[in-house]
């Protein structure tokens, strides 16, 4: 097969990218690993930045963001019993909004093939080769267990924390800056009204908890563990006793848990973006830990400017943008990677926290909910910085 670009991964980078392409003229093929009804159910987060929401919506990529999805207008922070509004219309003048990232997906999925998008599923990809000369190529697998060999002009990775495509642009596929916690988060979706009507993010002496929603009926709800919990080891009856604790001041809606699972905490930022002809968006160029939200709205700030780079550089044969690519999105990169650094660390209990370190956390929680430069710093990283 012989394209303009090749995109390793059908997750809301690829997909984005291969749609923001397509606009300017740019055909892609795309292909992903796991089957559509696999990348369609994988539960991951709910919340998108203002500025993810405008370009989903402007651009068609997803018709139901703004229909479906539910706007946010603030979270509150609790710690020591009590809750603080952060009221992000009044500080910044934008919102964020509930929609859940596979959500995104399926519209995504639905418009590109509607547009004639060559998307392949159940491709594994075994190497990509000839990434510094301007015919790099992707070898892989098809479903039948055939070879697929892909000739593009540019390869994108964007296939997730476990890059194959990142290999090849680094050399390694570990190679980056990489930080661990010492936590992990106790996730669960259930059936019951919603808890509160907003996000709750809280600090309590037994752990952090995250109150979210899925809808009307469904909740979806986090609490802080260790990162080797068995999530089949725990009754429903000992989890809701483990998140009631961790949420003093409300009395939790309990319904039914219908899925559980353990997400693991990591920092990681890959030493190279770009290399000759591929680049990296979204994981498989960097991870966040999850408090903050920041994970797929980050894919989608690495893709604006890869897009842009692309449209430069195979419609007028301009490299300017590209050789500015991974300088220009690691600004934000590390913008993000410290906002969810410091929600994660402000907010979470530390296995090993002395009395001093817990009243310090106390302390800065305080100075943020009681200054409005503090909480307008915390407003305008949750809602988004604008696109670069
Ligand atoms: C959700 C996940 C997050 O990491 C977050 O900060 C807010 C909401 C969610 O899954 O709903």
């Amino acid at each position: 097969v012989r394209t303009q670009v090749a995109i390793v991964g059908a997750g809301p980078a690829g997909l984005l990218l291969s749609h923001l392409l397509a606009a300017r003229g740019i055909e892609s093929v795309v292909v992903d690993q796991r089957t559509r009804e696999e990348i369609e159910k994988t539960i991951r987060a709910g919340i998108l930045e203002h500025p993810t929401v405008e370009l989903l919506d402007q651009t068609g990529a997803s018709p139901r963001v703004k229909t479906v999805g539910n706007r946010h207008d603030g979270i509150e922070l609790r710690f020591e019993g009590e809750g603080h509004r952060i009221d992000f219309p009044a500080l910044t003048g934008r919102s964020v909004w509930l929609f859940p990232q596979h959500e995104v997906l399926i519209d995504l999925i639905e418009v590109r093939l509607a547009a004639g998008q060559d998307l392949r599923f159940g491709v594994t990809v075994d190497r990509v080769d000839d990434i510094e000369t301007d015919r790099p190529r992707v070898f892989a697998t098809n479903p039948d267990g055939s070879p697929l060999e892909i000739e593009a002009d540019f390869i994108v990775g964007g296939d997730g924390s476990r890059s194959l495509v990142r290999a090849a642009v680094t050399g390694s596929s570990t190679g980056g800056h990489f930080r661990e916690y010492p936590f992990a988060w106790f996730g669960i979706l259930c059936e019951a009204p919603p808890s509160s009507e907003e996000l709750i993010y809280s600090n309590s002496p037994h752990g952090f908890a995250l109150i979210s929603q899925r809808s009307a009926t469904v909740q979806r709800m986090y609490f802080q563990c260790d990162p080797e919990t068995d999530p089949n080891a725990m009754s429903e009856a000992e989890i809701w006793d483990t998140l009631q604790s961790c949420v003093p001041g409300t009395t939790l809606q309990e319904g039914p848990i219908f899925q559980r699972d353990v997400l693991r905490f990591r920092s990681f930022v890959s030493y190279e973006l770009r290399r000759g002809r591929a680049a990296l968006v979204g994981d498989a160029a960097h991870t966040v830990p999850p408090t903050g939200a920041k994970g797929m709205n980050l894919a989608v700030a690495d893709v604006v400017l890869l897009d842009r780079a692309l449209g430069a550089l195979l419609n007028e044969g301009d490299e300017r943008l590209l050789d500015r690519y991974a300088e220009t999105a690691l600004k934000r990169i590390w913008k993000a990677q410290h906002f969810s650094w410091w929600m994660t660390n402000m907010l979470h209990l530390t296995p090993e926290a002395s009395e001093f370190d817990r009243r310090r956390q106390i302390g800065e929680l305080r100075s943020v909910v009681e200054s409005e430069a503090g909480r307008t710093y915390l407003a305008e990283a949750y809602t988004g910085w604008a696109f670069a």
